[in-house]
C-alpha cells in the first residue's frame, strides 16, 4: 500500500494542491505585470500554498524573474527584518555565492553591510548592518532590489508571508511609511504581501488613512469549493490504491466546512483507518480521532477565553445573530449590551469567530465540534 496522499502541516504546492485555478491565474498575472497584491484569509486556508505554487510556476517559465519568499512569522525587530530582506534579495539575485559577497560594494553607497559565508555558502550566508548606519539609511536597504534589478537587467517578485507581524515592531508606524514610500516607486520589483490576522491586515492595507492603502490589489482568498474537494479526495484515494464511497467523500468537506487544513487532515485519518474502500462510518471514526487528537490545543485556547465570551460563543453556535436583543442576552447570559458587543469584537479580532453574510461562525470547524461537546452537551456527528 502506498502512503497517504493527503498532506497537512506544511504548504502544498504541487501534488496535494487542488484547483484554485482562478486565484492562481490572477495572482500570477498580477505578479508578472507589476501589480502589488495582498492576500488575506483566515489561517490554514491556503495562502502560503497558493503563493508557493504560483512562484513555482513563475520560476519554471520566466527565467528572468527573480523571486524571493520570506516568512515574517518569527521576525522580531526592524533590523532583523532588514537583514533578512537583504540576505534573501542578494541570494535571489545570482546563483553564484561569490557574487553575493560582491554585492556590498556593488549595490550600496551609504551603508557597508558585513557579508559572510560559512562552510556551506548556500545555507550559511549572512548579512549584518551596523545599527547606526541601518537607522540612517533604511531607504537604501529597502531600495536594494530595485538597485540590483536596474544594474543587472532583471525583475524581482518579493513575497512577504505573515506581513502583519511587522506591526509589532516598536517603531512600526514610521517604518511603514518608509516601506510604502520606497516600494511604491520601484518599477522593477513587485510585492506580494499576505497574512492571516485579518483585522491587522485590514488595518494595514484596507484603511484609507494608512500608508499601504491602495498599495495594490486586495485578494480575499475564499474557501475551496465542495465539488473540488470531493473530486480531489476521490481521485487521491484511487491514485493511492484505495476507494472511497461518494457519500463518504462528500461528508469530509461538509464536516470540516471546506477548511483546507482540516479537510486534508480528516481525509488523511479516513485514509489511514479505511480498508480497501472508505465508508461513511470510517469518516466518523476519523472525525473522532481528529477531534480527540486536537483536544489539548482546544483546551489551551479556551483557557484564554472569558466566561461571558464563552457564553457569546454558545449563542453563535446556536445560530443567533441578534446578540443585543433582550431574549438572546437573557438566554445566553451575555452581560450588558456593551459587554456583548465588546466580546463580539474581541472574538472577531482574535479570529475565533467571523461574520459571513450577516451570520456569525466559528473559524475553526473542529474546535467548534469540541466546543459543542464540552460546553453544550452535544455529541460529535455520527456518535451515539
Ligand atoms: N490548494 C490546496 N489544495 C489542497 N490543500 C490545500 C490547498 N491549500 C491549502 N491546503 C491545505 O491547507 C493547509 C494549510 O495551507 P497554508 O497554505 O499553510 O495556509 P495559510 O498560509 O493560509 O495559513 C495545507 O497544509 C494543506 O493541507
Ligand atoms: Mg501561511
Amino acid at each position: 500500500m502506498k502512503d497517504s496522499p493527503f498532506i497537512y502541516g506544511t504548504t502544498v504546492s504541487t501534488q496535494a494542491f487542488t484547483n484554485r485555478e482562478e486565484e492562481s491565474a490572477k495572482l500570477k498575472a498580477n505578479l508578472l505585470n507589476g501589480i502589488n497584491t495582498t492576500i488575506i484569509s483566515p489561517r490554514r486556508w491556503g495562502k502560503s500554498s497558493l503563493v508557493e505554487k504560483v512562484i513555482h510556476d513563475i520560476k519554471r517559465s520566466e527565467k528572468s524573474r527573480k523571486t524571493v519568499v520570506i516568512d515574517l512569522f518569527s521576525v522580531g525587530t526592524e533590523a532583523e527584518f532588514l537583514e533578512l530582506f537583504t540576505r534573501e534579495v542578494i541570494k535571489a539575485s545570482s546563483s553564484k555565492w561569490q557574487e553575493w559577497l560582491q554585492s556590498g560594494k556593488n549595490f550600496f553607497r551609504k551603508v557597508t553591510p558585513q557579508l559572510t559565508v560559512g562552510l556551506d555558502p548556500v545555507s550559511d550566508f549572512n548579512v549584518r548592518f551596523e545599527t547606526k548606519e541601518l537607522k540612517k539609511n533604511t531607504d537604501e536597504i529597502l531600495n536594494l532590489p530595485e538597485t540590483i534589478a536596474k544594474e543587472k537587467g532583471i525583475k524581482f517578485i518579493i513575497c512577504l508571508d505573515e506581513f502583519q507581524n511587522l506591526a509589532h515592531f516598536p517603531n512600526y508606524h514610521a517604518f511603514e511609511k518608509k516601506m510604502r514610500a520606497c516600494w511604491q516607486r520601484q518599477k522593477l520589483v513587485t510585492y506580494c504581501t499576505y497574512g492571516s490576522k485579518r483585522h491587522m491586515m485590514n488595518d494595514i492595507f484596507n484603511n484609507p488613512s494608512a500608508p499601504f492603502y491602495r498599495f495594490g490589489d486586495l485578494m480575499m482568498l475564499p474557501r475551496i469549493h465542495s465539488k473540488k474537494w470531493v473530486s480531489f479526495i476521490t481521485k487521491s484515494f484511487i491514485n493511492s490504491g484505495k476507494h472511497i464511497e461518494p457519500e463518504a467523500a462528500a461528508l469530509i468537506p461538509e464536516l470540516m466546512k471546506n477548511h483546507s487544513w482540516y479537510v486534508q487532515q480528516l481525509a488523511h485519518y479516513t485514509w489511514n483507518i479505511s480498508k480497501r474502500k472508505a465508508t461513511v462510518h470510517d469518516v466518523y471514526q476519523a472525525l473522532k480521532e481528529l477531534v480527540y487528537t486536537n483536544i489539548p490545543f482546544y483546551q489551551k485556547e479556551a483557557e484564554n477565553i472569558s466566561r461571558t465570551q464563552l457564553n457569546f460563543m454558545k449563542a453563535v453556535a446556536n445560530g443567533e445573530s441578534r446578540f443585543t436583543s433582550v431574549a438572546v442576552m437573557d438566554e445566553f447570559q451575555l452581560g450588558t449590551p456593551r459587554n456583548a458587543s465588546k466580546n463580539k469584537t474581541m472574538l472577531v479580532n482574535n479570529d475565533i469567530i467571523q461574520e459571513e453574510n450577516g451570520q456569525y461562525q466559528f473559524l475553526d470547524p473542529a474546535f467548534e465540534l469540541w466546543f459543542r461537546m464540552q460546553y453544550m452537551g452535544e455529541k460529535l456527528p455520527g456518535s451515539k
